[in-house]
């Protein structure tokens, strides 16, 4: 406690002794050292010996701070050693085959990601009648039961979604190469059963019903069409 002492008359204000002062001037001129010393710090923190972005380096003959790759860099991910995967192309010319082997599993999840990225716009049939074209579109998305798009090879459905078509965006970005074909499996699988008869069950398996008849349109799947009254026919399976 600084010892207080009083004065004259004229000023009764408290007054500090020598020593006090002392202790005073001292900590205030720490208190300036500590504040000194802590900018001194975060100013370092802020300026640092580093290059930003497309910055200028006096160190360098061309003046470029971004030095050229090693040659021979591969970036992470992006070794495309064999271009089918990527493009469905052999040279100039769309594949027509899997780049990896069809499973259950390999089209189990090309109908759960078809069913997210593509009905909306191609319905869950694929007859274009989905319901974001049915809300207007300056172009309605075609049917994959044509027989120009049932022929097209599968390396050209790849390139669709690659590379969008038309009107239709491009998924590159939203859809990995490898999910991008399980689609274009589960397109073909589409295609298939749309259109197939009797004729293209494998010999030697039984058909375990007889596929319904139905006396209203098929429509998009959104809801289910009115079925006949099971009849004595010997039909094909329903063609579109
Ligand atoms: C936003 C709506 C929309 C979505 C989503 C969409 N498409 Fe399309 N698609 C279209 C339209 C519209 C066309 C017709 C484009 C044109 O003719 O300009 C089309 C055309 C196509 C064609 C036919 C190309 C040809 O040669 O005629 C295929 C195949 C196709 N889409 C596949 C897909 C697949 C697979 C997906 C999912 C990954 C998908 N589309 C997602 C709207 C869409």
């Amino acid at each position: 406690m600084p010892r207080l002492r009083k004065n004259s008359r004229r000023d009764s204000r408290p007054r500090l002794s020598g020593r006090a002062k002392l202790d005073a001037l001292s900590a205030v001129v720490l208190l300036l050292l500590t504040i000194a010393l802590s900018s001194a710090c975060r100013l370092d923190m802020h300026v640092q010996p580093k290059q930003n972005p497309f910055s200028r380096s006096d160190f360098f003959p061309d003046q470029r701070s971004e030095r050229p790759l090693v040659e021979g860099t591969v970036a992470r991910s992006q070794l495309y050693e064999d271009t089918y995967p990527y493009t469905g192309r052999i040279g100039g010319n769309f594949g027509d085959y899997m780049p990896f082997p069809l499973t259950k599993e390999v089209m189990e999840r090309g109908r759960e990601r078809y069913n997210i990225y593509c009905s909306p716009c191609h319905s869950l049939l694929g007859d274009g009648k989905g319901f974001v074209p049915s809300r207007g579109f300056s172009r309605m998305p075609p049917s994959y039961h044509t027989p120009r798009l049932e022929k097209a090879p599968l390396g050209y459905l790849f390139d669709v979604i690659t590379n969008g078509y038309g009107i239709m965006p491009d998924y590159r970005s939203q859809i990995a190469a490898e999910d991008r074909w399980k689609i274009v499996a589960y397109v073909r699988a589409l295609q298939l059963s749309q259109n197939a008869t009797k004729a293209d069950v494998p010999p030697g398996q039984a058909i375990p019903s007889e596929p319904p008849k139905f006396v209203t349109p098929i429509g998009s799947g959104a809801t289910l069409p009115a079925e006949a009254a099971p009849a004595s026919s010997s039909a094909e399976g329903e063609r579109q």
